[in-house]
């Protein structure tokens, strides 16, 4: 692996040239990312989303940003999985997006929080029947003796709302799954550049007791 080297040339990040606000600097690369990756199996909203446990154990996945606002990026997930209990024990958490094609990447770390139940249930409602059947049935993180037992876990969700003669209506956001926000305290905009001599903006906030907005910028070294 030693010998495997690539040179990033695409673009540089200057301070002059982005936003004073983080979240529409992010906005506008996600836009540009999704514009310019063509590539149909990559999925521009994937994001890593590193949590850990009240002693510090880390642990990390990839979840879908599913939207974006002044209170920070959200995701939905089950409220009983491992990542679930990270985020009860401790609401720090950073997020990952990475990509490769723009030669990019975007640190956000922050303190998570639960979504409304109705923000949860609205999302819920808008996903395909089968989607919202394997949320239903899965015991996210939980040990499954095989595939058999998750498939009957389906079955069992299926039937209680109607069997062949699928009753959507019956199909109700259960209490154990729902969103989450990540209210960022930190961005990181990376640009890789030749020779290892990357852009590094980051986004701190100045003072958060005397203004929540003051966000200001300094550059890290690569
Ligand atoms: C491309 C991709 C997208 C994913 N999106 C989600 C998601 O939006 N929500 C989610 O709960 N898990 C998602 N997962 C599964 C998680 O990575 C993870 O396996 C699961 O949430 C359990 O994590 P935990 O045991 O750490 O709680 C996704 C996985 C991949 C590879």
């Amino acid at each position: 692996m030693e010998e495997l080297r690539k040179q990033y040339s695409l673009a540089g990040l200057d301070e002059s040239a982005v936003n004073p606000d983080p979240f529409t600097q992010f906005t506008h690369w996600f836009k540009e990312a999704q514009r310019e990756i063509t590539d149909s199996w990559f999925e521009v909203n994937a994001m890593a989303l590193a949590t850990a446990d009240k002693h510090g154990t880390v642990s990390n996945r990839i979840v879908l940003l599913k939207g974006v606002d002044e209170i920070g990026f959200r995701f939905f997930t089950n409220y009983e999985s491992e990542k679930a209990q990270q985020i009860e024990a401790n609401p720090n958490a950073s997020l990952l997006f990475f990509w490769p094609q723009m030669e990019r990447q975007i640190r956000i770390s922050g303190t998570v929080h639960k979504t409304s139940f109705e923000l949860s249930k609205k999302y819920f409602e808008s996903r395909p029947v089968k989607s919202r059947i394997s949320a239903v049935a899965s015991p996210q993180s939980k040990p499954v003796a095989n595939r058999g037992e998750l498939e009957d876990a389906v079955a069992q969700v299926e039937e209680s709302i109607g069997g062949l003669q699928l009753d959507e209506s019956k199909l109700h956001c259960p209490d154990y799954w729902g969103g989450y926000h990540v209210a960022p305290k930190e961005f990181e905009f990376w640009q890789g550049r030749e020779n290892r001599l990357h852009d590094r903006l980051q986004y701190y906030l100045n003072d958060p007791s005397v203004d929540e907005n003051g966000w200001a910028i300094r550059r890290l070294g690569p």
